[in-house]
């Protein structure tokens, strides 16, 4: 967990940094992430899943060229989905090789520009992708790694916009009506590509772990059809992302090293049945690792009581900092960080600064009756898809992310200025 400590004055300090002095140093609002806690949630996933295993980090989570840097230094692979997130992360240095290339759109020129960089694998997404990946790999002289993602048929438990593996929805190849199998048929007679393995993601934020164990199922059911037909065993699959983090303290989320003993041994288990070589697994987890890692600090603002209803409290970002809570419902908790209070507690709703009412933070909280303009507080567990799915909405600046790390405070990505926000406006 991340390093939160309060002092008797209630003033919390996370990383050996107090939270005042981040708001003065670098100002409101702040993601502030904790790097020791991110390279330990790391290093646990690689050590749950050990040398025969491969994690990657899902970078659209969050990407910086720092946070590639500790993900190499801990032996992770990464994860990218376009070709933005691909020069972020040969920028901050990820070997190529480690680097799987994953989306359902890929252009033409994204994808020259990862096989040119070499990277480990691109994950096929549709039957024209198939094609198009191995022209590029061929009229570049070489021969590309390849997974095809598939879509077991699952129906992961999770919220409709992030889950990903039943059958009416844009990602993968069904295996279904047989459309997998002949996605692999099509990709084993292409001289431009090496095929290496299936793979498939169910979804996001999920805690039961059924949805993983039967995926794990179907697509080794998938690798023994591959060697029944072709003789072929595929050496790889990867299972995906999607562990659940706690956002609040209803959450009870698994641990790295649960999933790792599920599928390792549910793979093992049928392969062995099917006497199939065991492949070597590997799953890309985003949130699970870097979710907890960061919370989110942001000064009060106006506080307006509404009579019999709740006190709506204003802070200096919102929905463009945070657009879960509008987008899936999300859930957060908040707190006062910047000193004690014993006031009683007030029915709250922490509210942005944009101009719509959906621009809410943390729709059902309790905050002290005497908070004021300029109390800090803060939202935990923002560390994934916040920065990552930031917008400029009402030109409303995009924080810095400040990472802390024993009572050092350095950015890592740096706040959006006006001049930022104008270079691009070149009309
Ligand atoms: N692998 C693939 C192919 C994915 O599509 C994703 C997430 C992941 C791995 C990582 O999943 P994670 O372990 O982070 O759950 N914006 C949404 C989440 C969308 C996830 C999209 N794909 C949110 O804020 O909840």
């Amino acid at each position: 967990a991340q390093t939160v400590t309060r002092d008797d004055d209630g003033v919390v300090s996370v990383g050996g940094v107090g939270v005042g002095r981040i708001a003065e140093e670098f100002g409101t609002p702040a993601y502030v992430l904790d790097e020791a806690d991110f390279r330990a949630r790391a290093r646990a996933w690689r050590t749950a899943f050990g040398e025969d295993a491969d994690v990657f980090y899902a970078g659209k989570a969050f990407l910086s060229r720092a946070v590639v840097r500790w993900l190499a230094e801990e032996g992770l692979n990464l994860d990218v989905c376009s070709g933005g997130e691909l020069a972020t992360a040969l920028s901050g240095g990820m070997p190529a090789e480690r680097i799987a290339f994953h989306g359902n759109n890929k252009s033409v020129a994204e994808i020259t520009r990862a096989v040119e960089a070499g990277v480990g694998r691109i994950v096929l997404d549709s039957f024209q992708e198939i094609a198009r990946v191995a022209h590029v790999a061929q009229s570049l002289g070489t021969r590309q790694k390849v997974q095809i993602r598939i879509t077991v048929g699952v129906e992961a438990h999770t919220h409709e916009f992030i889950a990903t593996a039943h059958e009416d929805q844009k990602f993968g190849i069904p295996l279904a009506g047989g459309q997998a199998a002949e996605a692999v048929r099509r990709a084993l007679q292409l001289d431009g590509l090496e095929l290496i393995g299936i793979h498939s993601h169910i979804g996001s934020q999920i805690f039961d772990m059924s949805g993983f164990e039967v995926a794990a199922h179907r697509v080794v059911g998938l690798l023994k059809d591959i060697r029944d037909e072709h003789g072929v065993e595929l050496p790889e699959i990867d299972l995906g992302g999607g562990l659940g983090i706690a956002y609040t303290s209803d959450d009870d989320p698994r641990e790295p090293h649960e999933i790792a003993k599920a599928l390792t041994e549910i793979v093992g288990r049928e392969c062995e049945a099917a006497r199939l070589r065991t492949p070597r697994i590997s799953v890309e987890p985003g949130r699970a690792i870097v979710g907890p890692t960061a919370f989110t600090l942001y000064e009060v603002g106006t506080i307006k009581p509404l009579e019999g209803l709740r006190t709506y409290v204003s802070v200096d970002g919102g929905m463009s900092d945070n657009i879960r809570t509008a987008l899936y419902d999300a859930e957060y908790s908040v707190a006062l960080v910047s000193r004690v209070s014993d006031a009683e507690p007030m029915l709250a709703r922490v509210v942005g600064k944009h101009c719509e009412s959906g621009d809410i933070v943390v729709r059902d909280t309790f905050l002290p009756a005497d908070l004021a303009p300029g109390d800090l507080i803060a939202v935990p567990a923002t560390g994934a898809y916040c920065r990552s799915m930031a917008s400029n909405y009402n030109h409303v600046l995009r924080p810095p992310v400040v990472a802390v790390q024993d009572g050092e405070a350095r950015v890592i990505v740096r706040r959006e200025t006006e001049e930022d926000l104008l270079r691009l406006d070149v009309g």
